[in-house]
């Protein structure tokens, strides 16, 4: 095994980027670039933590997650590292692996390719009455309208939980960085409360919550291993796809070239989302903590700390993507790593593309010229989307 040399701390490049200030969030990629040309590990001033910001870096701290855990929280706050245990994305090992296979089951792509054709539907129909009028939100009226529909049946869930998705799933998101508003923890507390009363008599068996207290019957997982499973369909999946739905939409209407390629070859709408999800990725970051000293370079990260890993700007790294802040579908982005990489690899990936897929066949389908106003941009703490979106079909 390679032995770890101990560096000096003052070799070790030191930062007062803010990542979290308003400014930053709402347009983070001059304080990536900054980070990336510091050196391949940061210490940042405030908060007191490692950070991440290379594209080789980034990888290779997602392979060895026996070192770099999440166990330990992937957060920040405790409200949103509190839940770990019966929560997929903050287990390790055994336990991770158990719960993984659980919660992937509906998710596999063979099973998802079977909804395509009825997501493909939907998604037209609604272009179809979009393009018949004027000006419209493109987040409220295009990017949210699959997740939601989509996920509540899928997940199986009653009205009541339906409505309030939405509403957890941002709070979740924001919560998870330094300095949290209570707002935020209160609807997440309250997230999980609804999801631990849920009733499993009460819930459709053929529905991805059915499933889990299925294997909970047959004593695969316990009762709350399955609830907490069914907390990771509900929160990661909404306004992730969104914000995704709204950059593939503002990145291709604000380049008609890009835009005529897709339509005279709509076999690039796979390779579109790839780069749309490279070039604007969605969640910003998220955390691990050093089981053991991890070596980055010439750099030692000590044990304990907790470190940033920062997958915004790893998919803006112009060591591996030449020309990165240029959108191109003709690029080969399918080694980005906005669904992360590695034993905790996004397990609601393959939805998220179709989903992205069939609102690119729909528009391609139905000829639409594209065309976006400037976006609102959001200051959620995990989060980088719009909220709002001008938008009109031409
Ligand atoms: C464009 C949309 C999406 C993006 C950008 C995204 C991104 C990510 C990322 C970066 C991770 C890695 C977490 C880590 O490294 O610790 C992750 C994990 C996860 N995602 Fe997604 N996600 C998306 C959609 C979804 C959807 C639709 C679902 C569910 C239906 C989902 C469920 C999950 C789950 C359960 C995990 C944890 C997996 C594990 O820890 O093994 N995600 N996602």
């Amino acid at each position: 095994m390679e032995s770890i040399m101990p560096v000096a701390a003052a070799d070790m490049p030191h930062s007062g980027v803010r990542l979290f200030a308003d400014s930053s969030l709402r347009d983070p990629f001059a304080d990536y670039r900054a980070l990336r040309d510091l050196g391949p590990v940061v210490k940042l001033a405030s908060p007191d933590v490692y950070v991440l910001s290379r594209y080789d870096d980034v990888r290779e701290a997602l392979r060895v997650s026996d070192v770099l855990i999440s166990g330990e929280g992937v957060g920040f706050s405790e409200a949103f590292n509190a839940p770990k245990g019966n929560n997929v994305i903050q287990t390790d090992g055994e336990t991770h692996k158990r719960l993984r296979a659980a919660v992937m089951r509906p998710l596999k792509p063979e099973q998802l390719e079977q909804a395509r054709p009825r997501l493909k539907a939907m998604i037209a129909a609604r272009v179809d009455e979009l393009a018949g009028g004027g000006e419209f939100d493109a987040m409220r009226s295009l990017a949210r309208f699959l997740p939601v529909e989509a996920i509540a049946h899928f997940v199986g869930l009653e009205a009541a939980g339906r409505e309030r998705m939405l509403e957890w799933a941002s709070a979740a998101f924001n919560a998870i960085g330094p300095e949290q508003d209570p707002k935020d923890v209160e609807s997440l507390r309250s997230a999980f409360a609804y999801i631990m009363s849920l009733d499993a008599s009460k819930v459709r068996e053929d529905s991805w919550a059915g499933q889990l207290f299925q294997a909970a019957r047959d004593g695969q997982l316990s009762f709350t291993e399955a609830l907490g499973a069914i907390s990771a369909y509900v929160i990661p999946s909404l306004d992730t796809t969104i914000l995704a739905k709204g950059h593939l939409l503002y990145l291709l209407a604000r380049d008609p070239e890009q835009w005529k390629l897709l339509r005279e070859r709509p076999d690039w709408i796979p390779a579109a989302v790839f780069e749309s999800v490279r070039h604007s990725s969605v969640i910003r970051w998220f955390a691990r903590v050093a089981k053991t000293a991890h070596r980055v370079g010439d750099q030692i990260i000590p044990a304990g700390a907790r470190v940033m890993l920062l997958y915004g700007s790893a998919n803006r790294d112009e060591r591996r993507y030449p020309d990165p802040d240029r959108f191109d579908i003709r690029r080969d982005a399918r080694d980005q790593l906005a669904w992360g990489r590695g034993a905790h690899m996004c397990a609601g990936q393959y939805l998220a593309r179709i989903e992205m897929e069939v609102m690119l066949e729909a528009l391609v389908e139905r000829g639409a010229a594209l065309h976006a106003g400037e976006p609102v941009v959001g200051a959620n703490k995990g989060l980088f989307g719009f909220s709002e979106l001008a938008f009109r079909l031409g």
